[in-house]
């Protein structure tokens, strides 16, 4: 059993793989300030991993700026870190753009806190969420970890910068073991239905967008574009589902603890694309509901596509995808249709 504190474990992928790391028999300590989440996510995961698991999870709300904040969550760990997973941030390219500056401090201030906190506390594992924004437009599809790093939005500034100063970290200090892990779209739920994402105000996605349409809380899509040179005319994506996400974090825990110290940068994708319209059309079948859509003029800064090479992950971890676009719209919609607003939906909540 190793215990590992996950910032940001009550959000959307964070309480995903709470619950598999539980599930593991590993003992968590999670430090959420709760800005873009709901407690009631990591009492969902207590209820879904059953048995004793209240007693591995300590949940301390406190943000991740504060040193005095990162000092709770690792007293709570009594002197034995065995490794951080980095979830906690803001993750909303358009307000980003509005709002650089707080995506800097939270972003990146919020990381070298807890860099500086896991030095302090002799913690020199890391898991980091980055993402496939850190591309831009890339040249080539699929795209290869060795793509060039040219974000295009602050969002994505501040994860290329993150990443920067994990890579200067490893260099100058050669016991760390570190994951930069790039995610390219998580969607889908628990297919319990119990947890999911829990987007505050307009969706930033299009998967959350087009779950809201079918349960009828937004009253239809807009498709940013029919002309990309694409077989329907719509973008694609390379949409994972966010158990398996979960279950890449727990294959790269292992890794990083079994082998030497080392840097890691790994794409987590399905490396298949989907079209706004293949996935409007799954949802439709998943929900049995109709989403209805208008198109827009395409938007200032998106791609005809984005499709992962995740051959890199599975070489690596031994990990890969195992649920299809039909499971991650069935156990999105099991999420969606329970609990049509999130966690404040009256009739759900614990
Ligand atoms: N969901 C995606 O599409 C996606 C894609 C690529 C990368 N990522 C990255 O994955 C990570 C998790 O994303 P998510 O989708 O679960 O988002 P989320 O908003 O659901 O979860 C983020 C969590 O971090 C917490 N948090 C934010 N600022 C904090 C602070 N200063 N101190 C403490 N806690 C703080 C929030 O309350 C929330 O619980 C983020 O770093 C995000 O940038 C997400």
């Amino acid at each position: 059993m190793a215990q590992v504190l996950i910032t940001g474990g009550a959000g959307f992928i964070g309480s995903h793989t709470c619950l598999v790391l539980l599930q593991a028999g590993h003992r968590l300590v999670v430090l959420d300030s709760f800005v873009t989440s709901n407690p009631a996510s990591l009492r969902r995961v207590l209820e879904l991993a059953g048995g004793v698991a209240s007693e591995r999870l300590t949940v301390i709300e406190g943000d991740l700026r504060q040193p005095s904040s990162l000092d709770r969550a690792f007293s709570a760990m009594a002197g034995r870190c065995d490794a951080v997973i980095h979830f906690a941030g803001l993750k909303a390219v358009a307000q980003s753009v509005h709002q650089p500056l707080l995506y800097w401090d939270v972003n990146v201030g919020g990381s070298t806190q807890l860099l500086s906190a896991m030095a302090r506390n002799g913690c020199h594992t890391l898991v980091f969420s980055s993402s496939a924004t850190v591309y831009g437009f890339p040249e080539t599809i699929p795209i290869q970890e060795t793509a060039p790093v040219l974000p295009i939005n602050p969002y994505g500034h501040t994860k290329a910068a993150v990443e920067r100063m994990l890579a200067d970290l490893a260099t100058s200090e050669t016991h760390w073991r570190i994951a930069r892990l790039r995610y390219f779209n998580p969607v889908g739920a628990h297919p319990s239905g119990q947890i999911g994402e829990n987007p505050l105000g307009p969706p930033d996605n299009l998967f959350p967008y087009v779950s809201q349409v079918a349960v009828g809380r937004i009253a239809r899509l807009q498709i940013y574009g029919d002309d990309w040179p694409t077989a329907d005319g719509t973008g694609i994506r390379d949409y994972i589902h966010v158990m398996d996400l979960a279950e890449g974090h727990l294959a790269a825990l292992e890794v990083l603890w079994n082998e030497q110290p080392q840097l890691l940068t790994l794409n987590l994708g399905s490396g298949i694309g989907h079209s706004v319209l293949e996935v409007v059309r799954a949802f439709e079948a998943a929900s049995g509901r109709t989403v209805p859509y208008g198109v827009a003029p395409r938007r200032a800064g998106d791609a005809a596509r984005s499709v992962a090479d995740p051959s890199e992950a599975e070489r690596r971890l031994g990990w890969r995808t195992r649920r299809d676009l039909e499971t991650m719209c069935l156990d999105g919609w099991a999420w969606q249709s329970s609990h049509p607003d999130g966690f404040s939906s009256q009739a759900s909540n614990p």
